[in-house]
């Protein structure tokens, strides 16, 4: 079965608490189950990671991307400025899908640039935990 790695960055471990009115009042863990949810009717298999620096999503990455059909990943922050994440998914050369959950295009000007978003697809900003299915049913498509 193919197996989906599902990255998510910096602060994404306080979804619920943090700015509810951007981000929404569900938690990370409700994001999994609605995944899981979704990985089951797409016969497909998850591997969550949550991390808050970019080294550790990176050693995550590398680990385990060797044996996975894509990566559906939030980097948070990190999609504004790291270098090192953006060189880490272009060199794994999976199906990457690049999720926000805001539409970093209708807020601040600094969140409308995202050095990682090279690397990816696509990228769906805006849609809430919406887009993180929808890239499931697009990673599920491509490892057919
Ligand atoms: C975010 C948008 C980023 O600008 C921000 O730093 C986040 C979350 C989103 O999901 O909308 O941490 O990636």
């Amino acid at each position: 079965m193919k197996r989906i790695l599902v990255v998510n960055g910096p602060n994404l471990n306080l979804l619920g608490k943090r700015e509810p009115h951007i981000y929404g009042s569900k938690t990370l863990a409700e994001l999994m189950d609605a995944i899981r949810v979704k990985a089951g009717e797409l016969k497909v298999q998850v591997s969550f990671f949550q991390g808050n620096g970019d080294g550790e999503i990176i050693d995550f990455l590398q680990k385990e991307a060797p044996d996975a059909a894509g990566i559906i990943i939030n980097p948070g922050a990190l999609s504004h400025y790291s270098l090192a994440l953006f060189d880490c998914l272009q060199a794994l050369a999976l199906p990457t899908v690049e999720v926000h959950l805001s539409n970093i295009h209708a807020r601040e000007e600094f969140r409308s640039k995202s050095v990682t978003a090279r690397a990816a697809r696509g990228v769906i900003t805006g849609l809430g935990f919406t887009g993180y299915l929808l890239a499931m049913e697009f990673i599920a498509e491509q490892s057919e």
